[in-house]
């Protein structure tokens, strides 16, 4: 009934104004303490709502990571890869949608009306779906049922600067192009950034690749630069869409990376003046996509200080860059 959901509504606002808040950059919003990361205030509701009520499927396949790792490139890769018995690649929908329209999130896109849940089941198989949320926090029928993470990495320099850049691109009110690169750092020391800590986020997904290499496949941003074939035959391997020889004889492979190459997607008319994610214009999804353009970017007290935090945090565990 109506009552019991205003109760209900009542409890959750309680609930969410108690959480520990922080500043976050995109213009009024801050940044919550829910379930040991720091998420946009505004999302908790919907990451509520998705955990709540999300019923996962045995086929699928969920693309994880942290902002600014690659997500933008790895959907269109992951679309394509699945998709291409569907339809020719010279008229694929990734020609006419941004890959985040294509590959949706659940905290951003699917659960964010709180008024209306999704209606997921009429979804042709396999579903694909994304979130940037911690592996704890990804709902129980995810972790029980036999659907596929795929997770992608990215060095932490190369995220923070990235980050950085994108961030100045937010509309108006909520540009943080106020903020410095060397705030930006601060907080990402503190494990007071989106989704962050970064080092809790990236362990999470690394541990479970490690433990359960046939649930959790573990990319690396700088692995796909520099080999994009193996890691993409390994992607679709992971997903259950190897290439058969007969493609790989057809050079399908290079036609798809060709496809979803950062120069391509970026000319594409729907990326070059279209928006589809609250806050940001489609073109601010491609920007340089270059390995280590944190030297050109960060000051020498900056690098230590991180690279300090990264053989702490990751390197321990086995997750170098
Ligand atoms: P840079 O800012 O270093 O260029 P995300 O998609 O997770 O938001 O990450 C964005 C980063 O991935 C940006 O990095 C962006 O340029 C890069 N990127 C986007 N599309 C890409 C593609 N097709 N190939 C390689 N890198 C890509």
């Amino acid at each position: 009934s109506n009552e019991l959901c205003d109760v209900q509504d009542q409890d959750q606002e309680l609930f969410l104004s108690k959480l520990p808040k922080t500043k976050g950059w995109l213009g009024s919003s801050d940044l919550s303490l829910y379930q040991n990361f720091w998420c946009p205030s505004t999302l908790v509701p919907n990451i509520i709502s998705f955990q709540k009520h999300f019923q996962a499927h045995d086929q699928d396949i969920i693309l994880a990571s942290k902002p600014k790792s690659g997500t933008t490139w790895l959907k269109a890769l992951l679309f394509t890869i699945v998709n291409r018995t569907n339809s020719n690649l010279s008229d694929t929908p990734l020609l006419n949608s941004n890959p985040h329209e294509l590959v949706p999130f659940f905290e951003f896109t699917l659960y964010a009306n709180n008024n209306e849940l999704p209606n997921l089941s009429d979804i042709p198989s396999p579903r694909l779906f994304s979130t940037h949320i911690p592996y704890a926090s990804l709902p129980e029928s995810m972790k029980d049922s036999k659907s596929r993470i795929v997770y992608i990495c990215r060095n932490p320099l190369d995220i923070i600067v990235s980050h950085w850049h994108f961030a100045t691109q937010a509309d108006g009110v909520h540009s943080c192009s106020k903020w410095t690169l060397e705030e930006f750092v601060d907080v990402y020391c503190k494990g007071e950034e989106i989704f962050g800590p970064f080092w809790n986020h990236m362990l999470g997904y690394w541990k479970q690749s490690l433990e359960n290499p046939q649930k959790v496949l573990f990319l690396k941003y700088e692995d796909l630069k520099k080999d994009t074939k193996t890691q993409v035959k390994r992607l679709a391997e992971f997903v259950g869409f190897p290439f058969s020889l007969e493609e790989e004889n057809k050079d399908i492979v290079e036609d798809i990376l060709k496809l979803c190459s950062l120069r391509n997607l970026k000319d594409l008319e729907v990326n070059k003046h279209g928006k589809f994610m609250p806050y940001f214009d489609n073109k601010s999804y491609f920007r340089k996509g270059q390995v280590g353009d944190w030297a050109n970017h960060l000051t020498k007290a900056m690098v230590k200080r991180l690279e300090k935090l990264i053989r702490e945090k990751l390197s321990a565990y086995g997750l170098t860059f």
